[in-house]
C-alpha cells in the first residue's frame, strides 16, 4: 500500500519534472519534493515511526526515489538552462557586418569632391599639395609674376585691395593661386613638383563668374623638364578627371609668367543644348599653361640657366561644371539643402584612382 502509493507520487514527481517549463517552475518542484518541508522529506521523516519490519524497504524505495527525482531535476534543469542560452543568443545576436554607425547625411560638395579628385590623380603622378594665403601682397601675386606694377595685365585681375594700415604696403585677396607657385620656389630648392589648390578672389559676378572661385595651380621645376612634358601630364590630368580618353589641342597664348605660353581646349561634342566631353568635332578651353618664365624664376631665386618648369592653371568650379552637368555657377555658393543634396556626394567614398573617383 505505501509502496504503490509512493510510486505513483514519484510518477507524479518525475512527470511535473519533464514538465517544467522554465527554472523557477523546476525550482519550485525540487523545494515542493525535497526541501526542508517537501514531500518525500516529510516522508522519510515519518519513516522513523514506522514498523521495524517495513522501515528498511520503506527507507530504500524512498531513497531510491530522492535519488532518481534529483538527477530528473539535475537533468532538466541542464535542458532548461540551455535552452534559455539559445534563446537568449538568438535574441542577442548581431550582424557585425552592419555598418557600427548609420550612414552619414551629409553630403560633400562638388567642388571639395573635385578638389580630392584632382588631388588623387596628381598625387598618382609624384605631384605633392601646396598651399599659400588667401591675403596675399603684391610681389606673390603680380611682380614675383612677372606682372610689374602698371603692367595692363593687372586690370584684367579685377582685385579686392585690403585698406591698409597708415605706412603699410596694402595686401590684397589673391586673384590667382599662381603665388603659391612663387612661395613654393623661394622655400624649397628644385625639383619641385606640386598642385595648389584653393580659393581665388575677383571682382566680377555672371552666370559664369562669382567674387570668390576656385583654382589649382600646377608647377614642376626640373633641369630637364619640357613642354612634352606639360602636355602629357594635361593629357593624361584630363583622361583621368572626365574618366573617358578626351583628345586636347594646345593654342598659343600669353600670359606674363610664362613663355611660350597656351591655352588647353578639350574635345567636345555640343547638340541640341547639351555638351559631351570627349572625342567630337568641337572644342572647349579649360586652361592656361606654359614654360615658367625666366624672370619668374629669378624672382625666386633658380638659375634660370639651369633650371626650367612648366606651370598651368586651371579654374576647379568650371571642370567640376563640365564633369557633373551643374548649369549655373552661383548655385555652388547658395548653400542650398536641397542643390547639396542632389549634387553632393556620400562623405565615405574618398576619391581615388585604383576604387573609382565619383560614385
Ligand atoms: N593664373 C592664371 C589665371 O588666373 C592661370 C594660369 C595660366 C596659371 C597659365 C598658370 C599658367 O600657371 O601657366 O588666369
Amino acid at each position: 500500500m505505501i509502496m504503490d502509493d509512493l510510486e505513483t507520487l514519484g510518477q507524479r514527481l518525475l512527470a511535473e519534472v519533464g514538465n517544467a517549463e522554465n527554472l523557477k517552475a523546476l525550482e519550485t518542484t525540487r523545494v515542493g519534493a525535497l526541501g526542508k518541508k517537501g514531500i518525500l522529506t516529510t516522508r522519510m521523516k515519518a519513516i522513523g515511526a514506522m514498523d521495524a519490519s517495513l522501515r528498511r524497504d520503506a527507507g530504500a524505495a524512498l531513497n531510491r526515489l530522492k535519488s532518481e527525482l534529483a538527477a530528473a531535476i539535475e537533468a532538466r534543469a541542464e535542458d532548461l538552462r540551455g535552452a534559455a542560452l539559445d534563446a537568449q543568443l538568438r535574441s542577442e545576436r548581431i550582424d557585425v557586418t552592419l555598418p557600427a554607425r548609420r550612414a552619414p547625411t551629409g553630403r560633400v560638395h562638388p567642388v571639395s569632391q573635385v578638389f580630392d579628385e584632382i588631388v588623387a590623380i596628381f598625387a598618382n603622378m609624384g605631384f605633392k599639395v601646396a598651399e599659400g594665403p588667401d591675403i596675399e601682397d603684391d610681389f606673390h601675386n603680380f611682380t614675383a609674376l612677372n606682372i610689374p606694377p602698371e603692367h595692363p595685365a593687372r586690370q584684367d585681375h579685377d582685385t579686392f585691395y585690403l585698406r591698409a594700415p597708415q605706412g603699410q604696403a596694402r595686401q590684397l585677396l589673391r586673384t590667382h593661386t599662381s603665388p603659391v607657385q612663387v612661395r613654393t620656389m623661394k622655400s624649397q630648392p628644385p625639383p619641385v613638383r606640386i598642385i595648389a589648390p584653393g580659393r581665388t578672389y575677383r571682382r566680377d559676378s555672371d552666370m559664369t563668374h562669382t567674387p570668390m572661385f576656385h583654382q589649382v595651380e600646377g608647377l614642376v621645376v626640373d633641369q630637364t623638364t619640357h613642354m612634352g612634358h606639360l602636355k602629357g601630364c594635361l593629357q593624361d590630368f584630363v583622361s583621368a578627371f572626365f574618366e573617358v580618353e578626351v583628345p586636347v589641342r594646345f593654342r598659343p597664348s600669353y600670359f606674363p609668367f610664362t613663355s611660350p605660353s597656351a591655352e588647353m581646349d578639350i574635345g567636345c561634342k555640343r547638340s541640341r543644348g547639351s555638351l559631351t566631353i570627349g572625342a567630337g568635332d568641337d572644342w572647349l578651353e579649360i586652361l592656361g599653361c606654359g614654360m615658367v618664365h625666366p624672370n619668374v624664376l629669378g624672382h625666386c631665386g633658380i638659375d634660370s640657366e639651369r633650371y626650367q618648369g612648366f606651370a598651368f592653371g586651371v579654374g576647379i568650379d568650371r571642370i567640376a561644371m563640365l564633369k557633373y552637368g551643374i548649369p549655373d555657377l552661383r548655385s555652388f555658393f547658395d548653400a542650398d539643402l536641397r542643390w547639396l543634396r542632389h549634387y553632393g556626394f556620400a562623405a565615405l567614398d574618398v576619391p581615388t584612382l585604383h576604387a573609382g573617383l565619383a560614385r
